[in-house]
């Protein structure tokens, strides 16, 4: 299974994403693939935000190894799932799908996770969001993960 998280910027909520997802399924012993992208190039090649790598820190979670990327439409061939973290992101992906193939592998992360259709809150411009939006991004990861393994055992959902 692969696996990418896609938000605006990638220096915020999708490597916090990709850092836990990472977490998580190396305390499951799966080795699926696990990244993320931004649909924004203004960070490319950056580290994630300061304050990102900070909330994670305080958990175990290491992102100041992860460094930012714009999404590409190749990531649709290299991914079985896109994950996007508000529903801009959504509508940014699925824009750039050209089959319904493609247009299949992307969902709106917390709708995957657990059924809502909102999107994750942006820090960027609130430094009091990091902590908050880090734990409410680890419980729908567990969610995720606890669907698609379900999924991949029972056969049928
Ligand atoms: P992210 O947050 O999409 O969660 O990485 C943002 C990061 C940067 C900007 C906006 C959102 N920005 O405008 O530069």
């Amino acid at each position: 299974m692969k696996i990418l998280f896609v938000c605006l910027g990638n220096i915020c909520r999708s490597p916090t994403a990709d850092g836990i997802m990472r977490h998580l399924i190396r305390e499951r012993g799966l080795d699926w693939t696990v990244d993320s992208a931004g649909t924004g190039n203004w960070h490319t090649g950056k580290k994630p935000d300061a304050r990102t790598i900070r909330a994670a820190a305080a958990k175990g979670i290491d992102l100041s190894v992860l460094r930012a990327r714009q999404f590409s439409t190749k990531d649709f061939q290299e991914y079985d799932r896109i994950y996007a973290m508000d529903l801009n992101n959504l509508k940014d992906i699925q824009a750039l799908a050209s089959s319904d193939e493609e247009r299949s592998k992307v969902e709106l992360f917390l709708q995957a996770a657990s059924n809502v259709q909102e999107g994750v809150r942006d820090p960027y411009y609130d430094d009091g969001l990091f902590a908050p939006v880090l734990e409410e991004i680890w419980d729908a990861c567990e969610q995720l993960l606890d669907n698609l393994t379900s999924v991949h055992s029972a056969g049928t959902a």
